[in-house]
């Protein structure tokens, strides 16, 4: 298998991460990407063509996309039910705080798209102030779960969500007022699999 891959891309740790706890870690082949939304990739195109990362071609040469998507297949190519619950309310609750982590992944990622590729006169305040919003709001709701329990693809994607908060945005300090989720995230941090993904860059 290969993945298209960035140091950096959120949901390309929580697919590594997924992959390691899976143990499909050393059975994917990182293809290296540069890219932004006005810096597309042809190559990666031609087999996504949102021209995204992740993107997993499979050693059937299907590409798939996106982490979601890629993360079930690879808990199915190890059997199935390990990340992703079978069925009932945890699978329910497990997928619910993945969409919530990756929600707040995508506006911490369109605020740093807005500061660092958009140009000054074009910023707009109540759209920056409304990522934050929705930032905090799901941070909140974080902290209000009993998160203790199965390593899932929602803690995954937790993980994933407070790790690119602290790669990115230190000094907000997502912390702050939050015990019960940093105690979480403090606990889990250990996993090797967590610890080999640590976005530097
Ligand atoms: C980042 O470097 O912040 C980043 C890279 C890829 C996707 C999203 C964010």
């Amino acid at each position: 298998m290969q993945l298209y891959f960035s140091p950096t891309s959120p949901y390309v740790r929580k697919v590594r991460i997924s992959a390691q706890e899976l143990g499909f870690g050393e059975k994917i082949e990182l293809i290296s990407i540069a890219l932004t939304p006005i810096n597309p990739d042809d190559a990666l195109r031609s087999s996504n063509p949102l021209g995204k990362i992740p993107t997993l071609i499979t050693d059937d040469g299907d590409a798939l996309y996106d982490s979601p998507v890629i993360c079930e297949y690879l808990d199915a190519l190890a059997g199935g039910h390990r990340l992703f619950p079978a069925a009932g309310p945890a699978r329910w609750r497990a997928l619910r705080r993945q969409a919530l982590a990756d929600g707040i992944l995508d506006a911490a990622v369109l605020l740093r798209y807005e500061q660092t590729l958009r140009p000054k006169e074009l910023r707009w305040q109540e759209w920056v102030d409304g990522q934050w919003l929705k930032m905090r709001t799901g941070l909140d709701a974080l902290e209000r779960e009993h998160l203790e329990g199965a390593f899932d693809i929602g803690a995954v994607s937790i993980a994933c969500a407070l790790g690119y908060l602290d790669f990115r945005y230190a000094s907000e300090g997502w912390r702050a007022s939050r015990p019960r989720l940093t105690a979480w995230a403090g606990g889990i941090s250990q996993r090797p699999s967590l610890r080999a993904t640590v976005p530097t860059g």
